[in-house]
């Protein structure tokens, strides 16, 4: 996040994430899932691509890249069946860990 102020291109830069420190359980439960399944392709912590855009402040812009609102529905079908080049993830965890992964997205 501190490279994108220095970047054209990001957008309205946004205030930090909450820190993790201040995570609640479900929220910390949520990053575990996030780093074993999300991670290899999303940075949590900026706009950059990596395999996948990054998720930076994603439920803190209005819309997805894609042009469609960003809520738990359209984050939840991108999880469940996958889009473009981003496969489906929702054989890989049970709807508990998808709540919690929701959860700490919306802490980024
Ligand atoms: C194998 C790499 C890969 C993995 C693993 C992966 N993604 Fe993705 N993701 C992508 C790619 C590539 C895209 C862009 C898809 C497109 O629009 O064509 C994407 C798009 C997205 C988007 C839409 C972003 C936007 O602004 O439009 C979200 C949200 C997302 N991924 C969340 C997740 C979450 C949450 C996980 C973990 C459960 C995850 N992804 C795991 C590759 C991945």
């Amino acid at each position: 996040m501190a490279a994108c102020l220095f970047l054209t291109g990001c957008g309205p830069s946004l205030p930090p994430s909450k820190p993790l420190s201040q995570l609640t359980p479900q929220e910390s439960e949520g990053r575990q899932v996030f780093v074993s399944r999300c991670a290899r392709c999303h940075y949590a912590n900026s706009d950059s691509a990596l395999h996948g855009p990054g998720l930076f402040g994603i439920y803190r812009r209005k819309y997805l890249r894609n042009g469609a609102p960003a809520n738990d529905d359209r984050v939840t079908d991108i999880i469940l069946h996958g889009r473009g080049m981003m496969p489906s993830l929702g054989d890989s965890m049970d709807d508990e860990q998808l709540q919690a992964l929701l959860a700490y997205l919306h802490t980024l």
